[in-house]
């Protein structure tokens, strides 16, 4: 009986660590793009950095292109959200991130991360612009850490 509650405790305390596992690694094999679901290949020949890079970048990227954008004022396009919205929104839904299987969400729910960017953002290409997609005007930003201390659009 006593065997029985310790191999219990084992068995938790080993569940436990695998689970801890489990948690430190999805985004890493995300990112070795092991056990992905399929993702919808974007437009174009090629995306704006080479493959290995923007699957591992694209956090900093966009965070970088953000504080250009915003803090800045330099408009460049290589790194726009926008950009890639046109070229990743599905054939299906034509957005990036309406259904499981729209591209950024595809990759993100399997690596357990949630994005709040299109509470402001369209997830579809054109047509809709950012400053139409909500209640943006002069909005602070809800992610200062990204904008810089202030938070503040400019
Ligand atoms: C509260 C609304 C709001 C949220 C949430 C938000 N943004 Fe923005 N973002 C803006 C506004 C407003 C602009 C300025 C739009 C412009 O000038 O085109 C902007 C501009 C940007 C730009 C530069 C323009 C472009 O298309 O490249 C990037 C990059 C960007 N945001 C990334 C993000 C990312 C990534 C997230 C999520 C982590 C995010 N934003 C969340 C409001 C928001
Ligand atoms: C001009 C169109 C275009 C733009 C703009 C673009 N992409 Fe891509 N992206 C592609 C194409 C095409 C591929 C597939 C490249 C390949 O397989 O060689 C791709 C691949 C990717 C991948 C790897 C997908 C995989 O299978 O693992 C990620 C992640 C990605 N893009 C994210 C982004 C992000 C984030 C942005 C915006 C900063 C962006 N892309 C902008 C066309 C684009
Ligand atoms: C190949 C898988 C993959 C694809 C496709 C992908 N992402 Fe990601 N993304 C990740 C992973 C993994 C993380 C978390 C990595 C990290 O924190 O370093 C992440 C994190 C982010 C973050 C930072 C979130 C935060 O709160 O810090 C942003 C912003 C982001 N992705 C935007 C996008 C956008 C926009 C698209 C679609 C154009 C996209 N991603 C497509 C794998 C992907």
């Amino acid at each position: 009986m006593a065997s029985f509650r310790i191999l219990g405790v084992w068995l938790r305390s080993a569940a436990l660590v695998t689970g801890m596992a489990c948690l430190a690694t999805p985004a890493m094999q995300a990112v070795a793009g092991v056990d992905l679901p399929k993702l919808e290949r974007g437009k174009g020949e090629q995306c704006v950095e080479d493959v290995d890079t923007i699957r591992r970048l694209h956090p900093a990227l966009l965070k970088h292109q953000r504080d250009d954008t915003l803090r800045r004022g330099i408009r460049t396009t290589r790194h726009s959200l926008k950009k890639c919205v046109e070229c990743h929104a599905s054939e299906q839904t034509g957005s990036v991130a309406a259904s499981k299987q729209d591209f950024c969400v595809a990759c993100h729910s399997y690596a357990a991360v949630k994005l709040d960017c299109w509470d402001c953002h369209a997830t579809k290409p054109a047509r809709k612009p950012v400053r139409q997609a909500g209640a943006l005007g002069g909005a602070s930003h809800p992610t200062p850490l990204w904008h810089g201390a202030s938070g503040v659009i400019k």
